[in-house]
């Protein structure tokens, strides 16, 4: 079992996708994945996974005893739940708390995925200090590669060492003089995948599935097999 955060210190690259494209190959081939949103007051995931409307509880409700930790956790599909963020800050989420509520799922799901907000503030900190490992996303224009860098670092500021880069987003004609090979570098950590610049994957929202032979499901697909410890190699030509 893996606590894996996704996090970047930017906004829109794709860390909730990512989140919800994983998480649905891993559930389809028999894992059981928890994607936690910690975007705390601008939650996403619900939408994303179209369950907006069986949202009651959230984790701070768990953190706060408001309900039991089951009642919080919404079924997406076989093998794929959520559990959503708060709509507000509190007190009560200190790291400590926020730890010892997510110890209580890691007997029940083999992944659990915390899709972290944007910045470095009190949501990414949660969700850093909780991480057994952290994937960085990044799209691959300078502003995202700097904002990633800098997550990078603090999160191995905070003693995680098992870091790994996404690179999402990326286009063959656009981006034909971008070196993925200068991106690890900046970041600093070994490429986990990239991801393709796919109208698929932009559709994917509200529940709607993405083709399974797309290129965008095959780059999840591949990344998946690589976060379940299988070596599968890396062909930009697949993209
Ligand atoms: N590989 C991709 N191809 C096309 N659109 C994408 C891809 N990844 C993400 N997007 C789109 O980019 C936008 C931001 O993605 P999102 O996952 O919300 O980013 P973040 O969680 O980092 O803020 C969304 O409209 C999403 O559909
Ligand atoms: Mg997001």
């Amino acid at each position: 079992m893996r606590i894996i955060t996704v996090a970047s210190a930017k906004g829109g690259v794709g860390k909730s996708t990512f989140c919800c494209g994983a998480g649905k190959i891993l559930a389809l081939h028999s894992k059981n994945v928890l994607l936690v949103d910690m975007d705390i007051g601008v939650r996403s995931l619900d939408i994303l996974l179209g369950v907006s409307e069986k949202t009651v509880y959230n984790w701070g409700d768990i953190i706060k005893g408001n309900c039991d930790y089951r009642k919080a956790v919404i079924g997406v599909k076989n093998g794929l739940s959520l559990l959503p963020a708060p709509l507000d800050f509190d007190d009560e989420y200190t790291p400590e708390a926020f730890v010892k509520m997510l110890e209580i799922f890691r007997k029940d799901f083999d992944y659990i995925f915390l899709d972290a907000p944007a910045g470095l503030e009190s949501g990414f900190n949660l969700a850093v200090k909780s991480a057994d490992s952290c994937i960085i996303m990044s799209t691959p224009d300078a502003v995202s590669i700097r904002a990633a860098s800098y997550a990078a670092t603090n999160v191995r500021k905070t003693g995680v060492s098992d870091v790994r880069l996404v690179v999402n987003k990326f286009n063959k004609k656009i981006h034909k003089k971008i070196n993925v090979d200068e991106i690890i570098d900046s970041v600093g950590a070994r490429l986990l995948g990239i991801i393709p610049d796919s109208a698929e994957i932009y559709g994917s929202v509200d529940g709607h599935k993405i083709p399974y032979d797309s290129k965008g499901n095959q780059a999840f697909l591949r990344i998946s097999r690589r976060i379940c410890g299988e070596n599968v190699p890396f062909r930009t030509k697949n993209l």
